[in-house]
């Protein structure tokens, strides 16, 4: 009787005590199968002692065999990079690229019900632009416009996983005209506001070493970048609502193109070919009507004074290395 109390006892405890790693789960369910009433207590511990010897050992050679993978990976590029002076950079980035692939899978919350995209705060104040844009275009733009892609495109996949918002994009074109519209508005706005800072922070920035190495390379110089940038984001190159962007392509070349509407370089067949954005900028007349009304060539060249070129030199070496768009917040 007393062997019999001590089993439920112990089965009572551990199922409570054993938790949080997949071993100990699995011992935990292998006590209650193993000892149901009446088994006694020492048959119940030989049982669950060795299952659990067996399950950890299983657990150890993966956990082993995944650290292989990686120290392997490192280890090759150790040596690659300890060639030192020689060492090809572009080598190091599909390394790196090879081990740190990014990943963007389908999230759900811990209930498993879908969940929804959100709109993210910005990382300023509404009136933190100005004077180049206005406090209440800010307000309208991310409050209003912005909000308005997120309920949208949260409508048009209720009931579905959430998948990354950046993984929506590539085939948003198939996808239908409420997730390209909606779901590009999410992507575009979310990149945009974390491009800029405040005119004191954003005059501090500056393109890093390897991102004017390149715009040298493709514009010329860094103005007569601005000025290519300028002339594509006027009304007669683009016309009507859309974005200019800098991308960077899967040949490591930066590009100059612009997009309609809510489309962008990330979406297959909207260019010639996929790009990833490291620089982007709204020209719909939301963006900024209400201080410059039809002067949309004033407001682009005003823009460059809000530009964080920090986060675009980020922008850059994430996409040169990845080869992937940016992540956003939402
Ligand atoms: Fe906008």
């Amino acid at each position: 009787m007393i062997l019999l109390m001590t089993s439920r006892r112990f089965q009572e405890h551990g199922a409570i005590k054993i938790k949080r790693t997949a071993s100990a789960r699995y011992c935990n369910r292998k006590m209650m199968m193993c000892c149901p009433k009446g088994t006694t207590a020492i048959l119940c511990l030989t049982i669950l002692v060795g299952s659990c010897v067996v399950k950890s050992v299983e657990a150890l050679h993966i956990q082993d065999s995944q650290q292989d993978v990686t120290g392997k990976a490192l280890s090759e590029l150790k040596g690659a990079t300890s060639g030192a002076a020689t060492s090809d950079t572009k080598k190091e980035r599909k390394m790196l690229r090879a081990t740190k692939k990014p990943t963007h899978k389908p999230t759900q919350s811990p209930t498993g019900k879908p969940t929804s995209y959100i709109l993210p705060d910005l990382k300023y104040k509404y009136k933190a632009l100005q004077p180049f844009i206005d406090a209440t275009t800010m307000e309208f733009h991310h409050d209003k416009h912005h909000a308005t892609y997120v309920a949208n495109i949260n409508k048009a996949l209720e009931g579905k996983p959430k998948v990354d918002i950046l993984d929506l994009q590539l085939d948003a074109l198939a996808a239908g005209s409420a997730v390209r519209n909606n779901g590009g508005g999410h992507y575009n706005h979310a990149f945009f506001w974390d491009e800029m800072a405040p005119p004191d922070e954003a005059k501090k920035t500056k393109p890093s070493a390897e991102l004017e190495a390149a715009i040298n390379k493709y514009f010329g110089s860094f103005s007569a970048m601005k000025v290519a940038f300028e002339a594509r984001a006027a009304p007669g190159a683009l016309f009507g609502s859309g974005w200019v962007w800098i991308c960077v392509t899967d040949n490591e070349e930066l590009k100059l193109v612009g997009t309609a509407n809510q489309d962008n370089p990330l979406m297959k067949g909207v260019l010639d070919e996929v790009m990833y954005p490291i620089l982007g900028l709204d020209v719909w007349e939301h963006a900024y009507y209400l201080k410059y009304q039809n002067l949309r060539t004033v407001y682009v060249s005003n823009w460059w004074n809000v530009v964080n070129w920090d986060k675009v030199s980020e922008n850059f070496a994430y996409a040169m290395e990845n080869k992937a768009g940016v992540p956003v917040r939402g």
